[in-house]
């Protein structure tokens, strides 16, 4: 459980008694605040996180809705960052899960506690979380800190996030619901950081408002041409690369170190947990694009398509 003092968590209990409250299909509670679902574990570090964190300039923050490459994300802008530090047999992604290397402020530095000392971390600081844009923290919106933000297709999105719960077992007794009646949820919007499609929306309209500070990806566009999209990040993040790297293949270096089947492979990543609960091995499956055809029916697919179409559809965005 989170270590919080008592005093906040009696206002939090007095918040909690006025919000929604529902059962996830995979045994876990759900708690609805500003129009999202969240896993109750989550809610007082996501309270903490927007009360306590407050964003530099210098920062950089990558967002995402879960299962849609944060983990790839973390890898990339870890190398891209330090590529002049290390050595490539010295990457500490060699022998760290890229969590451990641009730590989670919900699900990780607020998760343990309320208001954690940030002061040994040197700029620049890269964080990442699954928050909502409109329930950030105000400093990051408001600040110059830049936002990187990964989603994918709801149903690849879906499937994945059906694996790792199940893979998890975060509620041991809990008989989970079938597949089916999981992605009834889903399309409701009823789900961990659900609704999708308002996660999404809430940063598609922030990058359009302001595209120097929120980057926007697709991690089927990343598969796509993941080398041109490194340099794309790279620049995003004011780390771009010089004529002579391009030349020496650096680009090439960080595309293989951070590459699923590397990543999957490394002793590192095949045991343990991050945070103490989630497996480290959980975050490297298949890392396919269309992986849903094998497990959704094309009559599933037609339905999040129409609810695609109703909710995207004015704001230009496709998947
Ligand atoms: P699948 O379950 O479809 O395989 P997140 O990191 O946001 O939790 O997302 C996890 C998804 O990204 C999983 O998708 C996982 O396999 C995939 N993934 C993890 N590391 C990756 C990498 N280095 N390259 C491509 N995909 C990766």
């Amino acid at each position: 459980d989170p270590n919080f003092s008592s005093a906040p968590k009696l206002e939090l209990e007095e918040l909690l008694q006025t919000l929604d409250q529902k059962i996830n299909w995979d045994g876990r509670k759900l708690v609805k605040y500003n129009g999202f679902w969240f896993p109750m574990p989550f809610f007082p570090p996501i309270i903490s996180t927007q009360k306590h964190f407050k964003a530099k300039d210098s920062d950089i923050l990558l967002a995402s809705v879960p299962k849609s490459g944060t983990t790839w994300l973390k890898a990339l802008m870890f190398c891209i960052a330090n590529r002049n530090i290390y050595t490539i047999d010295q990457n500490p992604l060699l022998t760290s899960n890229p969590h451990l290397l641009v730590p989670f402020l919900e699900l990780g530095l607020y998760f343990h506690q309320e208001n954690p000392d940030l002061q040994h971390l040197s700029d620049p600081r890269f964080f990442s979380s699954h928050i909502p844009f409109n329930i950030l923290p105000n400093s990051i919106r408001d600040s110059e800190c830049k936002i990187i933000f990964i989603c994918r297709s709801p149903l690849d999105q879906f499937i994945s996030s059906y694996h790792f719960l199940l893979d998890n077992k975060f509620e041991k007794d809990a008989v989970p619901l079938e597949l089916d009646e999981a992605f009834d949820m889903f399309c409701e919007g009823i789900h961990s950081w659900g609704p999708f499609w308002d996660h999404i929306l809430g940063y598609w309209n922030a990058h359009l408002k302001n595209p120097e500070k929120v980057l926007f990806l697709k991690y089927e566009d990343l598969k796509e041409d993941i080398a041109f999209h490194i340099k794309k990040i790279a620049e995003f993040m004011g780390y771009p690369f010089s004529e002579e790297e391009l030349k020496q293949g650096v680009v090439d270096q960080i595309k293989k170190m951070c590459s699923l089947e590397n990543l999957k492979n490394l002793e590192v990543n095949k045991c343990g947990y991050v945070q103490g609960i989630m497996k480290n091995s959980s975050f490297f499956r298949k890392g396919e694009v269309g992986d849903w055809t094998n497990y959704l029916t094309p009559a599933m697919a037609e339905r999040v398509k129409k609810v695609m179409e109703s909710k995207f559809g004015g704001y230009g965005l496709r998947f």
